[in-house]
């Protein structure tokens, strides 16, 4: 398997330039590595590098645009202090994409911002929401139409702790894999599931190949033991980017990690043809994303 990290020296967030070689890697869901460039912590915010700033049941903390912090635990006092250190975040963030991917300007939608202060591989979860699994992310409940969905996180951990995922193979040697197995896309199932709320919206044919990859990879044992993959340890300290829903990754340990969500139109990519849903598309051999077209059949 030819690498699919891509190592950039960069050591300042607002320094960020654009390459069509750095786009098209990501474009072609590989990850850019940047081993030197850290958020900071401020000495003030280090105590809010603990598991129990997590409210009980939260997955992790989030920081919504409108300023709202979800999740969290600890004092109101530490609460603020958290919001401004994930708000610095995403400013940072922000900054990186712009100068990274100026081509997606005006066109990325941002999700909150999200800490992630648990220790990943003491987490007991089922195989469906099992991340030590390789995977692509896709959503079950919130149909997306291939809408593009890029990543920036970066390892804040305080005791130099890596975070270690593993990255597989191209999304197309995947889907090429998986996509035999997958079940067949049924309108009126779509129809069900939003009628009972499983869903947000119809889930389209494109949403449901994205899950039904997820999960095939997750459940074949063979695949995540000895499928094409490497192992990579991001250090403390360090930032990486990619479309994790392109992307085949794994998260197998470490804590404490940063993490902003932008999304991408279907289309507005620069190269539009390199992404999962052209690949799907032209592996099915006709279209998938639109509701409509899923509804029609
Ligand atoms: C994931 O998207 O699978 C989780 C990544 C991480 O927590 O490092
Ligand atoms: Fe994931």
């Amino acid at each position: 398997m030819e690498s699919r990290i891509i190592q950039l020296d960069l050591a300042d967030w607002g320094q960020a330039r654009s390459r069509p070689e750095w786009t098209a890697a990501v474009e072609d869901g590989k990850v850019l590595f940047f081993p030197r460039l850290a958020f900071e912590v401020l000495p003030a915010e280090q105590p809010l590098l603990r598991e129990d700033m997590l409210a009980p049941k939260s997955r992790n903390v989030s920081l919504g645009a409108d300023g709202v912090l979800k999740g969290a635990a600890g004092s109101a006092d530490e609460q603020r202090q958290l919001a401004a250190m994930i708000g610095r975040f995403r400013r940072r963030a922000r900054q990186l994409v712009d100068g990274l991917l100026p081509e997606y300007r005006g066109a990325l939608r941002i999700a909150p911002t999200s800490f992630r202060p648990r220790q990943v591989e003491t987490r007991a979860q089922s195989v469906r929401a099992d991340d030590q699994r390789l995977h692509v992310d896709a959503f079950p409940s919130r149909p997306n139409y291939g809408e593009r969905i890029l990543r920036v996180f970066a390892n804040v951990n305080p005791a130099s702790v890596p975070r270690v995922w593993r990255v597989g193979d191209s999304f197309e040697a995947v889907a090429r894999q998986f996509l035999p197995r997958a079940k067949p896309y049924r309108a009126w199932q779509a129809k069900v599931l939003n009628a009972l709320h499983v869903t947000k919206s119809l889930r389209s044919e494109y949403d449901h190949l994205m899950l039904q990859l997820h999960d095939l990879m997750k459940f074949d044992e063979q695949y995540q033991k000895s499928g094409a993959q490497v192992r990579v340890p991001f250090p403390a300290g360090s930032v990486w980017v990619c479309y994790s829903d392109q992307a085949t990754h794994a998260v197998m340990s470490g804590q404490h990690m940063m993490e902003q969500t932008l999304y991408l139109p279907p289309g507005r990519e620069v190269n539009p043809q390199a992404s999962p849903l052209a690949i799907l598309t032209r592996l099915v051999g006709r279209p998938l994303a639109g509701v409509g077209a899923g509804v029609a059949r």
